[in-house]
This record gives C-alpha cells, structure tokens and sequence, in this order.
C-alpha cells in the first residue's frame, strides 16, 4: 500500500518527526515488487490470517476463537508459590505506554512500512541503507523513551522470584533493563547493538544513527554492519534457552502481544496443558483460547496490581 505525498502527511507548520522524515523516504522508495515472505518452522513469521494456526511444537491446529466467557479474570494478585516457575512473554504493547509504537495496533509501524521493505535478509541485499534508515528512526523513537510501570512491576518481580523468573521478550528496545530486570532474553535481537552480516565478530553496542550523508558503516573484514535484529524468515535467538524454560515452568504469562508471529505465538500452546496461563493486554490476542485467565487492560495499569 502507498500513503499520500508528503504535503499531505505533514501540515506546514508541523516539524517532522524522525517517523514522519523516514516514512516520506520510504514511500518514495518502496519496490513493488518484493516477494511475500514465506513462513519457516523455525524462523520469525506472522501467520497468514488472524488465526495463526500452524504450530512450532505440537502440530496442533489451534482454534483462536474469541475468549470464552469466564476467561476475562476479575483483578486480584497473582499467586506464585514457592516451587512456581514463571515464564513472561513481553510484546510490543508493554513498550506502548511509555511512547514506542506497536506493531500492529492502530498507530502500529506496520500499518505504515511493509515489513518485506525494511525487515528481512531481503531488504538488506536490496537497499541497505533503506534498512538503517528505518533502524535509525527507531534508534530515535526509544532512545528517548522511559519505563512505565509495567517495566518497573516486572523488574519487581524478578527481584522476588530470582532465578525463578524467566522473562523473554520480543521487545528490541532496552526498557526493561533500564526499569532494572537484569535477565532479559531478547529473542527478536536488541535495537542498540549491531553485528558484522558477514563474520562471527559477536555483537557490539551501537546507538549510532546511520542516516545519509553519513556512510553505512563497515566491518573490518568488509562486510557490511547490520542492526542486531532477528528479521522475518530468520531464526530468533536463544531459542534452546526459551524451551528449556518453557517446559520447566508452570505459570506462563503473555503480555502485550497479538499472538500472531511465530515462534513466540505457540509458546502458549507448548505449556497449556500443565502451566497455568494468562494473558495481559486491552485487546484479545489471536491465540486467546489458549489462555487460562486473560486481563483485557492496559499492562502499565494492570501489572503492577497483580503482582
Ligand atoms: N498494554 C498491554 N498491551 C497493549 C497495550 C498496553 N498499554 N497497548 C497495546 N497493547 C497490545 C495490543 O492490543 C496488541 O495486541 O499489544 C499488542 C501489540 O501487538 P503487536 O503490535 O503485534 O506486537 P508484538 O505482538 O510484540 O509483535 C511481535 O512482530 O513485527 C514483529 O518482531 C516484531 O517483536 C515483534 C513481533
């Protein structure tokens, strides 16, 4: 889908956000001819539909119906025991309050960019630059953002549980370590670290902002320095990790996430039959009938009466 002309977006007297600059780029650069991306068993994909029915583990063919009634939970604290393991699937939407758009939502970034453009192997052989520029907007939107209370209940609760917290994020911004969690799994990479696409040089730390005239930036051995990013069609980080903890837990909770992107859409199938699960968020995910308990409110009003 194309968007109006720039005049149209930006009234006169308004400045351009960094978003608003990178989208009229954007738009003026968008290929039509980009192949649709397949879904992988085991890379990062959004399943076709709203129903995401193919699943990582179990073959299952999920119905994704709306929540049954009885599932919205009534408000009361969360119950850990001392033998509970907790696993927490963070989303987009516990980043919402504090400023960073979602996904999908209704100021969501993929409403406005196409995800084949700018967030997959393929952009990046295509129009690198194109890639670091949409890298380099959000580098802007979240160096500036701060945790809100979702972040700081959740930092709480790892000071409580230990090691006995498990939490993965799909999150690529670092609010949850500023908010204080020190073991944070970022399975779709982090926006303030790059890497070489060409050596096994590990990752380094990198708020730069790699915008025209500056030169896209180089690794010593030649190849190109890309955002630390797990893109659609590749595999997420630290999966093996995620298994173990999802088959040791026995509370999974999903925060602030449409259920639609694979893998992390099916962690909630993987542990229903023996986890208790439970969902956070003001609108039903996609895989809600997988869901024990859900809380249809805002993460940063809800989480931090319930834990
Ligand atoms: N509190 C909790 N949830 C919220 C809030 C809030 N204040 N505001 C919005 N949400 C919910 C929305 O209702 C929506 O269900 O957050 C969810 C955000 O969904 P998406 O935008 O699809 O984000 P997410 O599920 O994290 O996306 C997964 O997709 O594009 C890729 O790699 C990217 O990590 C991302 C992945």
């Amino acid at each position: 889908m194309r968007f109006p002309a720039p005049r149209q977006q930006v009234p006169p007297a308004e400045k351009p956000t960094a978003a608003k600059q990178f989208e009229r780029k954007w738009n003026s650069r968008l290929s039509p001819s980009v192949p649709n991306l397949l879904p992988g068993v085991c890379g990062l994909y959004q399943a076709r539909g709203s129903t995401g029915k193919m699943c990582l583990f179990t073959n299952n063919q999920q119905s994704c119906a709306s929540v049954e009634s009885g599932c919205v939970a009534k408000l009361s604290e969360i119950s850990i025991s001392p033998s509970d393991r907790v696993f927490i699937l963070t989303g987009a939407g516990v980043s919402a309050e504090s400023g960073i758009p979602t996904f999908r939502g209704a100021d969501g970034l993929w409403r406005n960019y196409r995800i084949e453009e700018v967030a997959s192997p393929h952009a990046w052989a295509r129009d690198p630059q194109l890639v670091w520029e949409f890298y380099s907007m959000r580098r802007q939107v979240a160096s500036s953002a701060r945790p809100n209370p979702a972040h700081f209940a959740l930092a709480k609760l790892e000071q409580r549980l230990a090691d006995r917290l498990f939490l993965c994020t799909q999150n690529v911004d670092n609010l949850h370590e500023q908010a204080g969690s020190k073991n944070v799994i970022h399975m779709h990479g982090e926006l303030f670290k790059s890497r070489c696409d060409s050596c096994p040089r590990p990752p380094f730390d990198d708020a730069h902002l790699y915008e025209p005239p500056a030169e896209l930036p180089r690794c010593a051995c030649g190849g190109g320095i890309r955002p630390h990013i797990c893109w659609f069609g590749e595999v997420p980080f630290e999966l093996e990790r995620i298994i173990r903890a999802l088959d040791a837990c026995t509370i999974f909770m999903a925060i602030g996430t449409s259920g639609v992107v694979e893998p992390a859409a099916s962690f909630v199938a993987h542990v229903r039959a023996r986890a208790k699960t439970i969902y956070v968020g003001p609108e039903e995910p996609a895989n809600a009938s997988a869901f024990t308990q859900c809380y249809l409110e805002k993460a940063g009003e809800i989480l931090p009466q319930l834990f």
